[in-house]
């Protein structure tokens, strides 16, 4: 079976059963509490918690996925940052026995449709805990269907439970088809709803969500060792020549997941899902370099990867312009940083040496060490240039010079790890209160969301947590948990409560205490937050009173003027508001 016809025949399958075929996702969701899709589930989640699905209670999709949790993995034989998810779904909709059923259809699609051999399988369950009971009634189905040539072994949470994806939302436990030593097929029964707090309620309807990597499941039917060596593959490592295996296969997995990221939208940037993507990009650029491939060899191969998909993905032909543009500029630029790079690699061998081109030099057998000097300039080099390291080793070794590459490679990740901290602890920072050097604007700011906090506990109720605030000099942005989207209402209303306080003029004072006597005393605290021993308490009497490093505005009057400019989704469970200060019309 070539790709094009597995992908059919399983769609097929569940067609037949009563399932409608829903197609992939853009890989650029709507959960902001993700990346990219990850899963075939991504698109449904709302279904399993009693949203009305407009496709019905049973649907298939083969969804693309983006996931980069596995980037070093990829070069093996199956791991891949893009892939394909075949899964079947069900919201409530296989009765009763929905675990019957949903083992029911995996089972005949393996070994009935695909005929795939049983004595080269075996299935997992989930053992039980603490919180979640062994399943049981898995097992048991297992063994009716494969009967005493049944292999069962029994995991635990971190192999045989799925989910959420983000931070709350469907997730249960899972049994799984192996075949030949390799997961290929996971059922999830979403069973429960994890909360913000981690706990598991039980879910009123009974969900199903299996999913099952193609990319895998066409190597086994294909009866090939490596993904690499499937239709989905060959024609794009055809046009890699070169004698590293793992470089190769790097390039072909990135080429792909960046021609289906742009044609979703996404551009190299340094932010979010756009620095995914460039740094995807540039890692098959640098293995390029490495392997000799000539300038601009990402074009052809992205051409090729088009060409595979085509036709199962429309939107391909549409953006094929943008895409092949935008990875032309992107590896452009890139290269360009690369020549730059090279030429202070020349200037440092230089300097190093004490011989002006040591290009075929016979004469240079300087040790390059792992001196400071050097690790500080090679940093430099990647920091502020973005000159990778192995391409600077790469160019000590075309120069035939020798150098402590274990030695050099060893302290330049303790310096990238240092500088790595140091900037998480930055960020962090910025996450829990203002600190440091604050704007009077900032001040006003974070005095305004202290009010907007207590307006919203007054206006949806006191379920409302802060989940995380961001204050830059114009806006503040404010998540917290709150099940659904806010109503025009709702906002007036809230932006009224923090009006009436800005015109009350009211001081805000500040004192300091115990942690326990600040919560003893009814003050609010950012739960995720670790808080010293003594701690700040900010009140506005009347409004609001939290836990809090400032600093304040000295009274709400300083305010001038609130308004939302914004209300939006931010993960699962969490919506996010932007506001604004304005003067009064
Ligand atoms: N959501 C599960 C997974 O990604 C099953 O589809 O494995």
């Amino acid at each position: 079976m070539t790709s094009k016809e597995l992908r059919k025949f399983f769609l097929d399958y569940f067609a037949k059963r009563g399932h409608k075929i829903v197609p992939s996702s853009s890989l650029v969701t709507d959960d902001p509490s993700v990346l990219f899709a990850t899963a075939g589930m991504q698109q449904f989640k709302p279904f399993y918690l009693g949203q009305d699905s407009p496709y019905g209670k049973n649907v298939a999709s083969c969804q693309k996925c983006v996931r980069t949790s596995d980037i070093d993995e990829v070069g093996d034989h199956s791991h891949l940052t893009f892939f394909e998810m075949l899964g079947n779904f069900s919201f409530g909709g296989y009765g009763e026995d929905f675990k019957g059923e949903a083992i029911k259809l995996a089972y005949n699609f393996i070994f009935e449709e695909l005929k795939l051999s049983l004595q080269d399988s075996y299935f997992t369950v989930f053992e039980g805990d603490a919180a979640v009971p062994a399943d049981k009634e898995s097992e048991a189905i297992w063994g009716r269907m494969a009967g005493s040539r049944a292999t069962i072994q029994r995991y635990g949470r971190s192999d045989n439970f799925w989910g959420p994806t983000g931070e709350v939302g469907p997730c249960g436990p899972t049994t799984e088809i192996h075949y030949k030593n390799t997961e290929i097929w996971n059922i999830v029964f979403n069973e429960y709803y994890q909360g913000l707090d981690s706990s598991l309620k039980p879910l009123a309807q009974k969900g199903i969500d299996t999913g099952m990597g193609f990319e895998r499941l066409l190597m086994m039917v294909q009866d090939k060792g490596t993904v690499f060596e499937t239709d989905l593959f060959a024609p794009i490592m055809g046009k890699i020549p070169g004698a590293d295996m793992r470089a190769r296969r790097i390039i072909a997995d990135h080429i792909k997941s960046s021609v289906f990221l742009i044609c979703d939208g996404v551009l190299p940037s340094n932010l979010e899902r756009g620095y995914v993507l460039r740094r995807i990009l540039r890692r098959a650029t640098r293995y390029g370099r490495l392997l000799g491939l000539p300038r601009d060899f990402l074009m052809p191969l992205a051409e090729t990867v088009i060409g595979i998909y085509r036709e199962v993905y429309l939107e391909l032909a549409v953006n094929e312009d943008n895409i092949l543009t935008a990875i032309h500029a992107e590896q452009d630029k890139f290269e360009k940083v690369i020549d730059e790079g090279l030429r202070e690699v020349k200037a440092l061998e230089k300097t190093l040496t004490g011989v002006s081109d040591g290009a075929n030099d016979p004469r240079i057998v300087a040790e390059l060490s792992a001196s400071d000097d050097m690790i500080n300039r090679l940093f430099d080099l990647y920091q502020s240039k973005g000159m990778p390291l192995e391409l600077v080793f790469e160019e000590f070794d075309n120069d035939h010079i020798h150098y402590d590459k274990a030695g050099i490679q060893e302290r330049f990740n303790e310096k990238l790890k240092k500088h790595q901290e140091i900037s998480r602890a930055g960020a962090e920072k910025k996450f829990g209160g203002v600190g440091g050097e604050v704007s009077e604007e900032a001040k006003k700011l974070h005095t305004a969301t202290h009010l907007l906090h207590s307006a919203l506990r007054k206006v949806l109720g006191l379920h409302v947590k802060q989940m995380g605030s961001d204050i830059t000099s114009d806006r503040l942005r404010f998540d917290f948990s709150h099940p659904a989207k806010m109503t025009a209402e709702e906002l007036v209303k809230t932006e009224e409560l923090v009006n009436y306080a800005i015109r009350e003029d009211l001081p805000v004072d500040k004192e300091v205490m115990s942690y326990e006597e600040a919560i003893a005393g009814g003050a609010l605290a950012f739960f995720r937050e670790k808080y010293p021993a003594e701690v700040n308490v900010y009140s506005i009497k009347g409004y609001s009173k939290e836990i809090c490093a400032g600093p304040h505005a000295e009274r709400t009057g300083d305010l001038l003027q609130f308004r939302i400019v914004k209300e939006e989704s931010s993960s699962a469970g969490v919506r996010r508001i932007k506001a604004v200060l304005g003067q009064v019309k």
